[in-house]
This record gives structure tokens, sequence and C-alpha cells, in this order.
């Protein structure tokens, strides 16, 4: 494991802005050292991990499972009636359990104690592959992903459209480490969690505003981000939500206000003609498929980080 800081890797903000960027230049390094064919780096060789899902998901288990494997290591996938965890055994039970046969664990689920619980509990490495609260390998992606298009993270404009969900909470939580300009635009009712917006704001770090103002929002963007309106977990609202959600869709119109240098960004799964049309999905500058290719990049070296390889 490594030597210094978080044993898991459950919120961004856990670790500093270095460490966070230095993550992400290794998944860049290990990225380009796949993307040549080059398979002799095999670092997890030897070891495993367990991946407990109690959602469902494509991203996140492709991306760990053949991640760790093109790295040498084994991984599990468990399944929402596989272990049950917290029904058919606690989580603290299942965490050291689990433990006695991996190197480390990946967990979806839906409260966030969940995890932490499991943290607590499992003496290996735990990383967070989402909760109803946040969400920080898909924004350690998403990152990656603007470095890549954009050049920085740092002095960006970044516009999230939609929901103040667990998404928007890893942002937030990434804009109290690394500085750029971060804006939630939500319809009223639906904006994030208020102790995390004033956790980030009273960092200083970033300029953050939550407003319900769409169009002025997105005028300047470097990205206009969007998800879906309603969560995993929350399927039974959808169509209460779309009446909620109305004028939040990310369309061509609003790209134009926007302006050119705008790119579109998903975490997906998306529900094309809800919250994004299939013309802003579709055109050149979104980059959904590479962000979500970089899911697996940077996780890698998150992995990577946690196990000191
Ligand atoms: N973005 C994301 O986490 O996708 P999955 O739900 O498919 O894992
Ligand atoms: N907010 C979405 C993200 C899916 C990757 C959800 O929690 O379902």
């Amino acid at each position: 494991q490594n030597k210094e800081g978080p044993k898991d890797f459950l919120h961004i903000s856990d670790f500093d802005k270095d460490t966070i960027l230095s993550i992400l230049k290794r998944a860049g390094e290990v990225k380009t050292l796949l993307k040549s064919g080059d398979r002799s780096f095999q670092p997890f060789k030897g070891k495993s991990m367990a991946m407990i899902f109690a959602k469902p998901s494509m991203r996140t288990r492709v991306s760990f499972e053949t991640g760790f494997f093109l790295l040498g290591g084994h991984a599990i996938y468990l399944g929402p009636d596989d272990i049950q965890m917290g029904k058919r055994e606690e989580t603290r039970d299942v965490a050291r359990v689990l433990s006695g046969y991996n190197d480390i664990i990946m967990a979806r689920v839906f409260g966030h104690q969940d995890i932490l619980d499991l943290a607590k509990y499992a003496p290996v490495p735990v990383i967070n592959g989402l909760t109803d609260y946040n969400h920080p390998c898909q924004i350690m992606a998403d990152a990656l992903t603007m470095i890549e298009h954009i050049g920085q993270i740092e002095n960006t404009k970044v516009v999230y459209v939609g929901d103040g969900n667990n998404i928007v909470h890893s942002w937030l939580l990434l804009a109290s480490i690394v500085p750029f300009h971060f804006v939630c635009a939500c319809p009223r009712g639906f904006e994030p969690d208020e102790k995390t917006v004033e956790k980030a704001r009273s960092t200083g770090i970033s300029k953050i505003e939550i407003t319900n103002d769409l169009k002025e929002a997105v005028k300047g963007a470097d990205v206009i981000y969007s998800d879906v309106w309603a969560s995993m977990g929350q399927k039974d609202e959808a169509e209460y939500r779309k009446q909620c959600f109305q004028g939040f869709q990310v369309d061509e119109a609003l790209m134009e206000i926007a302006g050119p240098q705008a790119f579109f960004m998903h975490c997906l799964p998306a529900e094309r003609g809800v919250e994004v049309t299939d013309g802003v999905i579709e055109a050149p500058k979104s980059i959904v498929f590479p962000q979500a290719e970089n899911r697996m990049h940077a996780q890698n070296a998150i992995m990577l980080h946690l196990l000191g390889v």
C-alpha cells in the first residue's frame, strides 16, 4: 500500500492538489503505454480485486475489470444479488472477509455510509465506484479528459447543467483543491448538498456558483456537462423529474450560447432527447466517448497510487 496519505479513494478532496495532479499525470503515461500495445507493465501480477455492485453499471464494471486485468491482476465481479452487502451480511463483516482474499476492494453502493463503513473495516484499500453522494472516479476521468482536450483544469469554466447530484458533489470536491470556475445550473429545489457547497467555497480555491439561470450560466464555458435527471435509485421519479427539469435540456441552441470553444461532456449513460439532444452528443465538440474511455486510465492510476506500485 502507499506509504503516505489516505488508504482509500473515497472523495477527491481527501487528497491534496499535487497528489491528484500526479495521479492524472500517471494516468496519461500508463494510457500511452497501453495504447501502444505494450503489455509488459504488470504491476498487479498476483493481485486480486473484489468489485461490489449494489447498482447496475457498464463503464465502472468494465473499466475496472479490464484495467486491472491489463496490468496483470484478476478482478472479481460481485453483482447486486451476490453478497447483498448490508442485507445478507453486515458491511463490516463483508469488509474483513473480502480483505482476507483480495488486495483491493472497489464498491458501488446506495448510501454513502456504506462506503465509509467498508473503508473503515477493510484493512485493504477501498475505492468508491459511486454512491448516492459522490462519484470520484468519474470526475478523475473527466479531469484527465479536460487535460487532454483543453490542456488543463486550472482556470477553466465548467458548467454542469441538471440535477445537483453525486456528480456535482465530486465536481465541488475537486474544486475545493484545484482552482477553476465551477457552475451548477439546476432547477429550483434540485441544488447540490449545501454543506458540500459550503465546504468547497470555504476553501477559497475555486469560484463556485449555484444558479437557476441556465442561459447566463453557460456563457463562455469551456465545458458543458450533463447527467441524467433521475439517478439510479430515483427511476420511479423519472416522469415527475422530467416536468421539473423542463428548460434544462442541453441542446444546440444552448451550446451556441456557450460559444464555439465549449466541449460537451456527460458521464453516461445518457437519455438522448431528455437531458441532452442527439445532435449535441453526436457533435464534433462532444467528448463523451474519450471521457468514458478515460475511466479506465484514471482508475488504473488511482489503483497504482493506492497499492503503492
Ligand atoms: N459513468 C458511469 O459510472 O457509468 P456506469 O454506471 O455504466 O458504470
Ligand atoms: N447520477 C448518475 C450517475 C451515473 C453514472 C446516477 O447516480 O445514476
